[in-house]
């Protein structure tokens, strides 16, 4: 099994144009130069992932933002030196450099600088920044751990970097200036809430329903277990199944089903995102015929929650 925690190894891999697992605070992602296309071919075999769904890159300085980025939009300065390093991406306008398959053509790049140790250790290790998108097959719940990488990437890639359990547990928010509308827009809920976000630039647009590739992150059916998720009030879901074996995703209480993965007793929602993920796994694995999620409350990482059972109960 190629999972361990040797920074200089991963580091060799990658400048050979490998494609590695990386821990970071969200979730784990599959990692390769972004400046190297072949490498970056890579990470799209190993996840079968289509080219029209572009990669977030991962940096460790502002002067790697200078490589990447023709211009910064107003506003951005102010967004990274609020949340970086931290679970929060923003689409700027692209350089030369970034390759096309990293972006799917598109002329703007993700960029992030996440704040996991082992991550910014590696990026500052290297000499060109990680293009990487989560580290799990193509439409499935995101890896919150090395052995979920392994249990489904173990045989497609030469190491996972294990740094422990991912401290955040869903993935990064993504926002972008919008030239056309002249505004900030949210493109995905994730681990940087939106209210202290527009605390510091204002009032968020949210990204219309619009055709691929230009909310790519916005495909309908995404972050999906095997198993039908169902979405509602868990005791009329569970009369409405009383036949079958049901699995549940709660917040705060255990509703005594055939199994229950309650994600904070303590009713905290942080706490509630970073268990989310491993839960659906669990629940994937066990005996459960469906999987029955309620609706959490929508504040703070609550609507990032939201977000993912959505994606993770709409039809495929
Ligand atoms: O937390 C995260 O964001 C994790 C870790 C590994 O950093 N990464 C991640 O990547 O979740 P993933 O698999 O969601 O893929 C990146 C998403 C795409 O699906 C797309 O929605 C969005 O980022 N994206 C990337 N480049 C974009 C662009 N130029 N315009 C709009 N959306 C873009
Ligand atoms: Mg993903």
């Amino acid at each position: 099994m190629p999972i361990g925690t040797d920074i200089e190894q991963a580091a060799a891999l990658l400048r050979q144009g490998e494609a590695v697992a990386i821990p970071t605070e969200t979730v784990y992602g599959l990692a390769a130069n972004a400046f190297n296309e072949v490498a970056v071919l890579k990470i799209f075999q190993a996840k079968q992932r289509p080219s029209f769904d572009p990669l977030i890159v991962h940096v460790h300085s502002r002067m790697q933002v200078e490589q990447l980025a023709a211009s910064l939009p107003a506003g951005a300065e102010a967004l990274m030196a609020r949340f970086w390093p931290g679970p929060l991406t923003i689409i700027l306008p692209k350089t030369d450099m970034v390759p096309d398959l990293v972006t799917s053509g598109l002329d703007t790049v993700a960029v992030r600088m996440p704040v996991h140790p082992m991550a910014l250790k590696l990026l500052a290790a290297l000499e060109f920044p990680l293009a990487a998108p989560s580290a799990n097959p193509f439409g499935y719940v995101s890896p919150t751990t090395a052995q979920h990488v392994a249990d489904q990437l173990g045989s497609k890639i030469p190491y996972i970097l294990d740094g422990g359990p991912c401290a955040v547990g869903v993935e990064s928010t993504i926002i972008g200036w919008g030239a056309e509308t002249e505004r900030w827009t949210l493109y995905r809920e994730g681990g940087t809430a939106k209210e202290p976000i527009e605390s510091v630039i204002g009032p968020l647009r949210i990204a219309d329903k619009s055709p691929l590739p230009v909310s790519p992150g916005m495909l309908e059916s995404h972050y999906a277990p095997g198993k039908p998720v169902i979405i509602g009030n868990i005791t009329s879901l569970m009369k409405a199944h009383a036949g079958k074996r049901c699995g549940v995703v709660s917040f705060t209480n255990n509703f005594g089903a055939a199994h229950n993965e309650v994600l904070s007793a303590a009713g905290d929602i942080n706490e509630a995102a970073r268990h989310l993920f491993a839960a659906l796994r669990r629940l994937d694995a066990s005996d459960a015929a469906l999987i029955l999620a309620e609706v959490f409350p929508g504040g703070g990482l609550g609507a990032a929650i939201n977000d993912r059972l959505l994606r993770a109960s709409a039809k495929r």
